[in-house]
């Protein structure tokens, strides 16, 4: 069976984008394979897509680290043909092939089976940007931290992680402080349920000092460095920080103060490996409690040929919200 791909092909260190016909191969034991509906694009998926090695090590390779779609064939117990499911995280994307592919073959093991409440377009909206986002949340929330305790930090406000980490954040009656470089998006931050927007400068500011006053109780970091050092030294009394990302570096200069003087604990998010009991509770909570898809305000639906200005965009920092790609089957 053909279907068609991103494929990224590298020769003597440069690599191509192209779309091209893919032939399925022989389906393994304990895989299924899934009718890719919908994907959503990611930063990894950009830095997958440009030839980094630290998240794809072998070319040729189909990126997209999520996917959402129906299963066409099974050779696992634990899905049957028609299974409306969800993949993120594992190694889909990285070392094999992922979503931005009409087709993926995945182990079983990876696969969740999509909430009745939750349509797959839903599921991707989230994907792994509101999954991470959901994760960081429920960190949060299990550390006990409430709405009355203090306002929430939230960088890279416009970006996947962190416009579904304020929105969730809101939707559960927290008062969030937006960290953006994009000014000019501030109004859509306050629609998307910050009460305050930061500009970036002013939050590295605060981290000159080895503490600094406290201004929030907790805060979803999603792009490391000196934001991420600043988020820990302005955090209050016992409160917590949570770390999921490194557009902005992947060095951490800090001091012990935040910790020894304040209480304050720095979680990490890793939502490649989570576990599948977790995984299924957070998936849960999405498509109910915590369900707010109706309220996303950034949101693009692309076909394949359009993923790769997005994918230029994304590593240029202009992207912003979230774009699902939506794959379009013959009948
Ligand atoms: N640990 C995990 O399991 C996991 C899962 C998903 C994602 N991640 C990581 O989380 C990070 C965010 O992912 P994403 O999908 O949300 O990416 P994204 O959509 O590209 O958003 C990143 C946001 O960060 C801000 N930003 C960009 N460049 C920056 C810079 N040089 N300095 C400071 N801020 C900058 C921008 O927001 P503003 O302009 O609003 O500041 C941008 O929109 C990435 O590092 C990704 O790899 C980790």
């Amino acid at each position: 069976m053909q279907y068609k791909a991103l494929y990224i092909t590298e020769l003597d260190g440069v690599f191509t984008k192209e779309i091209k016909h893919l032939e399925s191969q022989e389906l393994k034991p304990d895989h299924v394979r899934i009718k890719v509906l919908f994907s959503s694009l990611n930063y990894k998926d950009a830095l997958s897509s440009t030839g980094n090695k630290g998240v794809t090590r072998n070319y040729p390779h189909v990126p997209g680290i999520d996917a959402a779609g129906i299963i066409e064939e099974s050779r696992s117990s634990l899905f049957n043909n028609s299974d409306e499911v969800i993949v993120t995280g594992y190694d889909l994307g990285m070392n094999t092939d992922g979503g931005f592919g009409a087709f993926i073959d995945v182990p079983a093991h990876w696969v969740v089976k999509k909430p009745s409440n939750l349509s797959l377009k839903d599921a991707m909206l989230y994907g792994t940007a509101g999954f991470t986002a959901a994760l960081s949340v429920k960190k949060i929330v299990d550390h006990g931290v409430k709405p009355e305790s203090g306002k929430i930090l939230v960088t890279g406000a416009t970006g996947g992680v962190g416009s579904i980490a304020m929105g969730l954040l809101s939707h559960l009656g927290y008062q969030v402080v937006a960290v953006t470089g994009k000014e000019q998006l501030k109004d859509q931050l306050i629609q998307n349920g910050a009460c305050e927007v930061l500009h970036r400068d002013a939050l590295t500011q605060l981290g000159a000092k080895m503490l600094a006053k406290p201004m929030w109780i907790a805060a979803v970091d999603t792009v490391g460095g000196d934001f991420l050092a600043s988020a820990v030294k302005s955090t209050d009394y016992a409160g917590c920080v949570t770390c999921c990302g490194n557009v902005a570096s992947p060095d951490l200069m800090l001091n012990v103060y935040p910790f020894i003087l304040r209480g304050v604990t720095l979680y990490g998010i890793d939502s490649v490996q989570c576990d599948m009991t977790l995984r299924t509770k957070i998936w849960d909570l999405l498509s109910e409690e915590w369900a707010i898809t109706e309220k996303f305000k950034f949101v693009e639906t692309i076909t394949l040929s359009e993923i790769e200005s997005r994918i230029e965009m994304m590593l240029e920092g202009k992207h912003s919200g979230r774009t699902i790609l939506e794959h379009h089957h013959e009948k």
